[in-house]
């Protein structure tokens, strides 16, 4: 479903992602790790599009875009390959004055153009399958935390994307929220959704991931299943960080 080849990506000079490679199947879900500054985001938002890379190649499904400094692509093009991915951010990005339900349906019919009646009625079964269907009319200020990213997640599935991408969905949350929306994560991997997660949370990645990436540096250092990273690794800068965080799951 992805695969990525030898991706490239400087900041006025500075290196973020040094010529990153790797592939992700149909229904899989990779969890990316490493410490803070390593390329996680900067690689993410990459897929996304959110940022140019310089250089390299990212396929999804069918769509295949290469990256050189100099070359334009076509603002279709780009729309066009965004549509693919939908991405779950740290913080909820919710639109403050929308209800939970309008906030899902934003997208899907500004974007889309999907009539309203349609797009609310998908919204309201999005919501219900985040385990939010009592909440659709409220505001995100009504909302907790993890009920708003919650509400983020359905967001990002309402425009059908072949891949979702999350970047520390729950990092920002009180850690009795966590579980609720790692939950929801876990059944969508169950039904097959393709998704890429940075996360710190280990448990998560033990249980759920089909392929744990370690990037370090801009690098992807190592990449192997849950076990191969968080049991057998003898790489260094794996087993450091992993001592670091102190998480032995
Ligand atoms: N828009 C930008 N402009 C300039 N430098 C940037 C930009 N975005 C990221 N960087 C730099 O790129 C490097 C990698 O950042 P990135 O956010 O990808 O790391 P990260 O692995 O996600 O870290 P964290 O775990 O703290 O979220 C950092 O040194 C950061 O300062
Ligand atoms: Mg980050």
């Amino acid at each position: 479903m992805i695969k990525v080849t030898d991706l490239y990506k400087a900041f006025k000079g500075n290196e973020v992602l040094k010529g990153i490679s790797l592939s992700v199947k149909k229904g899989e879900t990779a969890v990316i790790i490493g410490p803070s500054g390593s390329g996680k985001t900067t690689f993410l938002r990459c897929l996304n599009l959110l940022e140019v890379p310089d250089a390299g190649t990212i396929q999804i499904g069918d769509l295949s875009m290469s990256f050189s400094g100099n070359h334009r692509h076509r603002t279709r093009d780009v729309t066009n390959f965004r549509k693919r991915t939908g991405m779950v951010f740290q913080g909820y990005h919710l639109f403050p004055h929308k209800t939970a339900v309008e906030n899902v349906m934003e997208g899907p019919i500004v974007v889309q153009k999907q009539n309203k009646k349609e797009a609310r009625e998908r919204a309201l079964a999005l919501l219900e399958k985040v385990g939010l269907a009592e909440h659709a009319e409220k505001y995100p200020y009504q909302l907790s935390g993890g009920q708003e990213q919650r509400v983020g997640i359905a967001r990002a599935m309402a425009m059908n994307p072949d891949v979702l991408l999350f970047d520390e969905p729950t990092s920002a949350l009180d850690p009795e929220l966590v579980g609720e929306v790692l939950n929801v994560m876990k059944d969508l991997a169950e039904e097959g959704m393709t998704m890429v997660v940075v996360t710190h949370e280990m448990a998560f990645a033990r249980e759920v991931a089909n392929q744990v990436i370690f990037m370090d540096g801009g690098k992807i250092i190592e990449k192997g299943t849950p076990e191969d990273i968080f049991d057998r690794s003898e790489n260094e800068r794996t087993n450091q960080f992993l001592n670091r965080i102190k998480v032995r799951v």
